[in-house]
C-alpha cells in the first residue's frame, strides 16, 4: 500500500508548524485555542476568582483548562459539546447538541439558581467552505449562544463569543450593545490571520 502523501498547505502540515500548537503542547494545554481566551483576558481581565462560567463548544476543554488554572481551582464551569471531553476537576460536562432545547434546558438546570458570571462560546460550525451557507449556520450558533448568555447571565456578567466576520455581524454586535454595557470585537494574536473569526466580548450584563 503507498504512504499517505501530505501538501505543504494541508491542515496536518500547519498545524505542525504553527508555532502555538507547539506551545500549547510543552506547556501541557489541551488545544492551542487556550491562547486565545488568554490573550483576550490580559487585554479585559474577565476571569475572577469563584465565577460561574458556561463553556460551550469546550472540547477537548483547553478554555475550561486555562479558567480553572488561572483561577486556581477557584471556579465552577458547566461546559457542553457534542464530542467528548476528558474529566477536568471543577467542570460539569454534558455532551450533547446546544442548540437542543433539552441540552439547553439542562445546562440551565445544572446551574440551578446560581447566576452565571460568564457565558463563553467557542463554537465553530462544520465549515462548507461555502459561505451562503456557512454565515448563517455560524450566525445562528452565535444568536443561539447570546440567548443562553441572556437566559443565564447576572446582572454585571460577561459574554465571550466566536463570530465570522460577514452578513448578520453589525446588526448582532448592535444587538449586543443594547444589552451589556460595554462590548468590543477582538483578534487575538492567536487566530489565525486569514481566518474571519473574531470574538465579541462584552461585559456588564445589564439584567
Ligand atoms: C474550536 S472547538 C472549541 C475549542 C475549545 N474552546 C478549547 O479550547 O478546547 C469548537 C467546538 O464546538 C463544538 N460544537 C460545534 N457545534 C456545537 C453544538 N451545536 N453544540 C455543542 N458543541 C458544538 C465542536 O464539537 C468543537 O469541539
Amino acid at each position: 500500500m503507498g504512504k499517505l502523501r501530505r501538501t505543504a498547505g494541508s491542515w496536518r502540515d500547519r498545524q505542525e508548524r504553527d508555532p502555538y500548537v507547539q506551545q500549547a503542547r510543552r506547556d501541557g494545554w489541551r488545544s492551542r485555542a487556550v491562547y486565545k481566551l488568554e490573550q483576550i483576558n490580559q487585554k479585559e481581565q474577565i476571569l475572577r476568582p469563584d465565577m460561574v462560567c458556561v463553556d460551550v463548544g469546550s472540547a477537548p476543554g483547553g478554555w475550561s483548562q486555562y479558567v480553572i488554572k488561572k483561577l486556581k481551582g477557584r471556579a465552577r464551569i458547566v461546559a457542553v459539546d457534542v464530542l467528548p471531553m476528558d474529566f477536568l476537576l471543577g467542570v460539569d460536562f454534558i455532551r450533547g447538541d446546544f442548540l437542543d432545547e433539552t441540552v439547553f434546558v439542562q445546562i440551565l438546570n445544572t446551574l440551578g439558581d446560581k447566576g452565571v458570571d460568564l457565558v463563553m462560546s467557542d463554537i465553530a460550525p462544520n465549515i462548507t467552505g461555502n459561505r451562503v451557507v456557512d454565515q448563517p449556520r455560524s450566525m445562528y450558533l452565535v444568536e443561539s449562544a447570546f440567548e443562553l448568555a441572556q437566559r443565564s447571565l447576572k446582572q454585571g456578567g460577561s459574554f465571550i463569543c466566536k463570530m465570522f466576520q460577514g452578513e448578520g455581524i453589525d446588526e448582532f454586535v448592535s444587538d449586543a450593545r443594547k444589552s451589556f454595557g460595554r462590548v468590543k470585537v477582538m483578534k487575538p494574536k492567536a487566530s489565525r490571520i486569514g481566518n474571519r473569526e473574531v470574538y465579541l466580548v462584552a461585559r456588564n450584563y445589564q439584567l
